[in-house]
């Protein structure tokens, strides 16, 4: 299949690299004319968006993987994939339902910008709805900087936010040949899982990092706390526990034991925020839960149940 990969940097070139690996026939389009000449020197079809010709080249599947980087005042830039959406729109999207393309975001984007913001930029410039000439759906990566071609061939998880049969038959034909099943959610579901698996690698690094801190004020090796915990701590060794959302933590140990080190932490001078922060969670969610407003959150949310056939894993 014919692939075009817009932002051909960390994610883009090892998603590339592994798409070509796998027989599919890839260009890449990328801003930086160095980018275009290192690719295209290692024999890849490369260009900048200037330069982009249909010629020779017909893409069932266009992959946006652009920076969404962080702007002063912390919320997410999205220029880059704004002009990036506009240049598929402007020279992939064609006329005829025969050349319909898939337009993949692969960019990291806050929960409902594909849908909102996206769409409507390329629904715009080409005059028609998603479905006929074009679907768009929303593909998280998952990869590591450090192993990112290794990770592309041996993902541990493939999951596609698509609404229509075209965009699920387009992912599924990407990864035909990879031994991974594909799981397919609605748009912002898998646009809220990327940041959900993203957020909770954070906070388990700086939950080592405070407890690695009171075992250094306290003269232990936290190394050698954090190594054992890993082995005695539920959390750690059972994948489903704790991921059930919408109810408090309770029972007779975990309400006193985390309040009871933070207090001991803060008469050492030890500042626990993190620590600190659970405990607000859970306070403020048994208070919801006593004002009912749990269930009622849970039911009034967002989440908008994807049709059965696409929540199946893929194989
Ligand atoms: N780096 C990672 O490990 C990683 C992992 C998962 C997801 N992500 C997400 O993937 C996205 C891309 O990240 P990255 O690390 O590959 O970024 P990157 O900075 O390494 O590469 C982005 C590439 O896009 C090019 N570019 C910018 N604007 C363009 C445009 N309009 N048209 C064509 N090319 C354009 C740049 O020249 C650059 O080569 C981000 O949203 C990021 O959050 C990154």
């Amino acid at each position: 299949m014919d692939v075009l990969v817009v932002g051909a940097g960390v994610v883009g070139s090892a998603t590339g690299r592994g798409l070509s690996k796998l027989g599919h026939r890839v260009r890449f389009v990328d801003t930086s004319p160095g980018v275009v000449v290192s690719l295209a020197s290692e024999g890849f079809d490369a260009c900048l968006p200037t330069e982009y010709s249909k010629q020779n080249f017909a893409p069932r599947v266009a992959i946006l993987s652009v920076p969404t980087p962080e702007m002063p005042d912390g919320q997410v830039n999205l220029s880059y994939i704004d002009k990036a959406a506009q240049f598929c729109a402007n020279n992939v999207v064609g006329t005829n339902a025969d050349d319909h393309v898939t337009i993949v975001v692969r960019s990291t984007v806050p929960p409902g910008t594909t849908r909102s913001r996206i769409l409507p930029r390329i629904a715009e410039t080409v005059g028609s709805d998603p479905g006929s000439t074009y679907s768009i759906c929303f593909h998280p990566e998952f990869l590591r900087a450090v192993s990112a071609d290794e990770d592309f061939m041996n993902p541990w998880a493939i999951v596609a936010g698509v609404e229509d049969n075209r965009s699920r038959e387009a992912i599924m034909k990407l990864y035909e040949k990879i031994e991974c099943g594909v799981m397919f959610t609605d748009i912002e579901t898998a646009e809220m899982i990327k940041y959900a698996s993203n957020c909770f690698n954070a906070t388990k690094i700086s939950f080592s990092n405070e407890i690695w801190n009171l075992a250094a004020k306290l003269g232990l090796n936290g190394n050698r706390v954090l190594a054992i915990a890993r082995n005695t701590a539920e959390g750690y060794w059972n994948q489903t526990y704790g991921t059930l959302g919408g109810r408090p933590y309770g029972g007779t140990c975990l309400p006193k034991d985390t309040s009871g080190l933070l207090s001991f932490a803060q008469r050492l001078g030890v500042d626990m925020p993190l620590l600190s922060a659970v405990i607000e969670v859970n306070d403020r969610m048994e208070a919801m839960a006593d004002d009912g407003e749990v269930a009622q959150a849970t039911i009034a949310g967002p989440y908008r149940e994807p049709s059965p056939a696409l929540a199946e894993p893929a194989k």
